[in-house]
Formats: C-alpha cells, sequence, structure tokens
C-alpha cells in the first residue's frame, strides 16, 4: 500500500493512478489524517501531493516533521515536494517568479530518481515559490529556468521529491521517475496486478456474502456495472440474478449484446424486461429535455423495482422476510473519494442509484470495484472474460437515445437514429479511433427539417448532428480533431443508408460552453 496524501490537489487522483499503473497499490488519505494513523496503515511509501497552498501562507496545510523522520520513504510532489523541504531544513522563497505548464528541467545529477532520463526534459510545473536550498544530505538532482532546486533525493533516508507533476500526461518521463521512486528507493514490489485483483475480490465477496443469501444487480449496458456482476457471479454463482431493463432508448445491438453475450461470458442468471412500450408511452408528446429525463427516470424506478420483487419473491413479504439480499453497485474509487471516503459497507433501505426500493426490504451493497479506477475496471472485465465491445464501450447516458433526440421521442426516430449511430460507431471502430475519443454522441435533430437533393428529387429530411469529444472525465470536454476522411465516410453513408437523413452537420463547440450531449 502506497498512501498518497492529498493536499487539495486536482492531481491527487491521477497520482494514485499512476502508482498503480507502477503496479502498486494505492489509496488517498486526506491530509489532516494524523502521522500515526497514516503509519499505523504499514504504508510501504508515503507520496505527497501538490496543492493550491504557498508554504509560508497563513493556514496552509502543514507536512509534521514525522512524516520525514525516517520511518517511512516519502516522495513530494509540488507543494508536497516544498513543505518536505521546509519540513527537512531546506529553504523554501517566495521568488514571486511563476512557472506555469511546459516548462524545460535540466538533469544536474541523474542519482536514482532521474536514472536514465535525457538531460533536458519536457515537465508540466505550476508553482509560485522555489526550494533555493535542498536539505542536508540530499543530492540536487534538476534545476529548472525559475526553480534552483527542481529534484532532490537521499537514498539512504529513501526521501525524495520533484518540483513538476510526473503524474500528467505532459510530463515526459513522468512515469519512469514515479517508478524510480517506488520500486527502486522505496523498494515497492510491482504485485498490484489484474489477475490478484480478480483473486482478492472473489476471495471479498465469499466472505462478505457467505452464505447469507441472494444477490441482485441491475445492469445498465455500461462497463462498471457489468463487471461488478461478472465478479460476483464468479463469487457465488447463480445466486445472483442481474436485472436489465430494455427501455427502448438503446443503440443498435446493445441489448442483444447484454443478452447473448455477457451470459455467454460469465454464465450469469440474466432478466431483461422489455419496457420498450411503457416508456415510449410515457414520453408520447413530450419534447422537453427535464420533462424527458424525468419520466425516463421515473419509469426505471418503476420497472427496476416490480422486476426486483419479482426475483427476490420472499424476501420481500413472506416468511423469509429475514433473509439478507445483496445489492451490487458498480461504484468506482473516484465515487468514493469525491464522497469523502470512507472504508467498509454500508447497510441501506433504498440507495438513489436504483432507486424506490420496497421500505421493508433491506440491502447489503456488495461494491466490488469500490478501490477501482475506470481503466482498472477496464482490465478486470478483460481479465474476466467480458466480451471487448462491452469493456471498451464509450460512456452511455442512463436516460440513452432519449435525450439524443430533439423533440418528440418516438420510435420511428429512435430507428433512424440507431441506424445513424451504428454507421458513425462502426466508422470510428474501423479507423481504429475508439480509444482516442471520449464519447461520440450522435443526435437527430427531431424537430428541425432541411431541404435536400437525393436520387432525381427534393427531399425534406432530419439532419444528424455528429458530437465527437475528447474528455479526461466529463467534467470539461473538447471536439475531437476526426481525420476528414473518417468524417467524409460517415457522413455518405448515413445520407446514402439513412433514408430519412438528407444532412449531416458537426458539433465543433468545447465543453463549456457546450455541454456533450445536447440535451
Ligand atoms: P453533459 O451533457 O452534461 O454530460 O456534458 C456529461 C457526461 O454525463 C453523461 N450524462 C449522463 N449520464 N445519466 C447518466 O448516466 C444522465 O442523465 C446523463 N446525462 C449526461 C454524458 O453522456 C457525458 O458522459
Amino acid at each position: 500500500l502506497v498512501l498518497v496524501v492529498d493536499y487539495g490537489a486536482q492531481y491527487a487522483q491521477l497520482i494514485a493512478r499512476r502508482v498503480r499503473e507502477a503496479k502498486v497499490y494505492s489509496e488517498i488519505v486526506p491530509h489532516t489524517m494524523p502521522v500515526e494513523e497514516m503509519l499505523a496503515r504499514n504504508p510501504k511509501a508515503v507520496i505527497l501531493s501538490g496543492g493550491p497552498s504557498s508554504v509560508y501562507e497563513p493556514g496552509a496545510p502543514q507536512l509534521d516533521g514525522a512524516l520525514v523522520d525516517g520511518r517511512v520513504p516519502v516522495f513530494g510532489i509540488c507543494y508536497g515536494f516544498m513543505a518536505m523541504a521546509a519540513a527537512l531544513g531546506g529553504t523554501v522563497s517566495r521568488t514571486g517568479q511563476r512557472e506555469y505548464g511546459r516548462t524545460q528541467v535540466s538533469v544536474l545529477e541523474a542519482g536514482t530518481l532521474l536514472q536514465g532520463v535525457p538531460e533536458q526534459l519536457v515537465s508540466w510545473m505550476s508553482h509560485g515559490d522555489e526550494v533555493t536550498i535542498a536539505p542536508e544530505g540530499f543530492t540536487v538532482n534538476a534545476r529548472s529556468p525559475r526553480a534552483t532546486v527542481a529534484a532532490f533525493e537521499d537514498v539512504e533516508r529513501k526521501i525524495a521529491g520533484v518540483q513538476w507533476h510526473p503524474e500528467v500526461m505532459h510530463s515526459e518521463h513522468g512515469q519512469a521517475v514515479l517508478e524510480h521512486f517506488l520500486h527502486d528507493i522505496a523498494g515497492c514490489r510491482p504485485t498490484w496486478t489484474m489477475v490478484n485483483i480478480v483473486e482478492e475480490q472473489v476471495e471479498a465477496i465469499r466472505e462478505q456474502i457467505g452464505d447469507r443469501g441472494k444477490a441482485i444487480c441491475g445492469l445498465s449496458g455500461g462497463v462498471d456495472s457489468a463487471v461488478a456482476a461478472a465478479l460476483v457471479q464468479r463469487a457465488i454463482g447463480d445466486r445472483l440474478t442481474c436485472v436489465y431493463v430494455d427501455h427502448g432508448l438503446m443503440r443498435q445491438g446493445e441489448t442483444e449484446q447484454i443478452e447473448r453475450d455477457f451470459v455467454a461470458a460469465t454464465g450469469a442468471d440474466l432478466v431483461v424486461v422489455d419496457a420498450e412500450e411503457r416508456f415510449l408511452g410515457a414520453l408520447a408528446g413530450v419534447s422537453d429535455p427535464e420533462e424527458k429525463r424525468k419520466i425516463i427516470g421515473r419509469e426505471f424506478i418503476r420497472v427496476f423495482e416490480a422486476a426486483e420483487v419479482d426475483v427476490l419473491g420472499d424476501a420481500v413479504t413472506g416468511e423469509d422476510a429475514d433473509t439478507v439480499a445483496f445489492l451490487v453497485q458498480g461504484t468506482l474509487y473516484p465515487d468514493v473519494v469525491e464522497s469523502g471516503g470512507g472504508a467498509g459497507t454500508s447497510t441501506i433501505k433504498s440507495h438513489h442509484n436504483v432507486g424506490g426500493l420496497p421500505d421493508d426490504l433491506r440491502f447489503e451493497l456488495v461494491e466490488p470495484l469500490r478501490t477501482l479506477f475506470k481503466d482498472e475496471v477496464r482490465l478486470v472485465g478483460e481479465q474476466l472474460g467480458l466480451p471487448a465491445d462491452l469493456v471498451w464501450r464509450h460512456p452511455f447516458p442512463g436516460p440513452g437515445l432519449g435525450i439524443r433526440i430533439v423533440g418528440e421521442v418516438t420510435k420511428e426516430r429512435l430507428d433512424i437514429l440507431r441506424a445513424a449511430d451504428a454507421i458513425a460507431r462502426e466508422e470510428l471502430t474501423a479507423a481504429g479511433l475508439d480509444r482516442d475519443i471520449w464519447q461520440f454522441p450522435v443526435v437527430l435533430l427531431g424537430d428541425v427539417r432541411s431541404v435536400g437533393v437525393q436520387g432525381d428529387g427534393r427531399t425534406y429530411g432530419h439532419p444528424i448532428v455528429l458530437r465527437p469529444v475528447t474528455s479526461e472525465d466529463a467534467m470539461t470536454a473538447d471536439w475531437a480533431r476526426l481525420p476528414y476522411e473518417v468524417l467524409e465516410k460517415i457522413s455518405t453513408r448515413i445520407t446514402n443508408e439513412v433514408d430519412e437523413v438528407n444532412r449531416v452537420a458537426l458539433d465543433i463547440t468545447s465543453k463549456p460552453p457546450g455541454t456533450i450531449e445536447w440535451e
């Protein structure tokens, strides 16, 4: 275990991810956690993250010197680097000279930390203070134009740090620097592998559920719920029932993929509820986006609830009322960190993710992914033999195509959109670009018509909008610069193959100001 101490940086999660990429398990803890509590968890190393404060600012988070007294290897990044320098007797000065973004770092002495790294490297910086004198006994490994000491190490004491952000993509050799600390200075062994994760999680699930009853899992068609279900299935076999609500707003082939490929890969017991008519009935005549979302959410809860009561039967009413039922959720580590951390399992009465469970039904949550990042979940999915299409699927909103049709949602419009969307996805995959973009919404402007000419005649059809975006976390996004040839192919195929569409437009808006979805 490596602890990443969060000094309020937006980078703590990224650091934790990079540590795991170095095959070492990591968790994030707040900087307010007492040092003895950190050490009681027996970490193999501690990494201090960057943060927005200046070391000398009143109220700046302090580094307790007890953390760097040699009992545990420590690596400091940016703010953590400066706080560590100050705590160890070095000098940190406020020079008023800032370095933001791309910065040239010069290696002075490679030592262990920077071994094999070129003498000049581009690194991402974000600091206003600088370390001017390294603490006694430390080797200064590098400098930059505005950081006299940009990296230092004391291999004996197993303490090192860098002024830049090795965890960000733009820092050259960043992962190598982190690994030199983890593997060569701190002596962490690279044992965090997907095979081990699967084994450990299956064991943990068996321990949690024991012989205390059945579990249920709502499948959304997305990666997280599928991988969570597959893990639980491996642990408890047919005591798990999966429920998939087909609201008729899925894309082409998605329901079949769950019905056929997911079941084939996992052997899970799956109940598919065909609720298309019900959803389309409830959506008839509605074109306001918020109202559509509310209707879809409400209907979903009702259908899931009914299916659940059927599946669990006796657990709800009959004499087995005491039977503990478990609810499997695909909660990920970022959700856990963002909602304030907390370990262990909680017992709930109803959960907003599935909503409206009967009041007298108590579920214990099973969340086998709550220590994992999305990229790890995908690798676990591969390890469990889930289909690649499912494991590498782009995020897809719960309300589905219902919020990708501007205007009323009808079966006819859904079929048009499904056909156009399938072509766009096919061509993206054929161009090998699936993993280069975050999401590729395809939108039907149901209430807009445009004039075209196809064959010998005038047409009056609907435009389709392509909305490929790049993003790290969906909070911000940019429009993806797809190659013209790919766009051309998509446009030609859609207008040729989907009768009702005579025009294809490309959305070139970033987020903000645009959102990723149109509604
Ligand atoms: P926006 O459109 O707000 O979307 O930029 C950000 C991300 O969230 C997804 N999204 C949803 N996901 N239920 C979901 O599960 C929803 O109601 C919903 N609305 C948007 C969207 O696809 C993007 O990834």
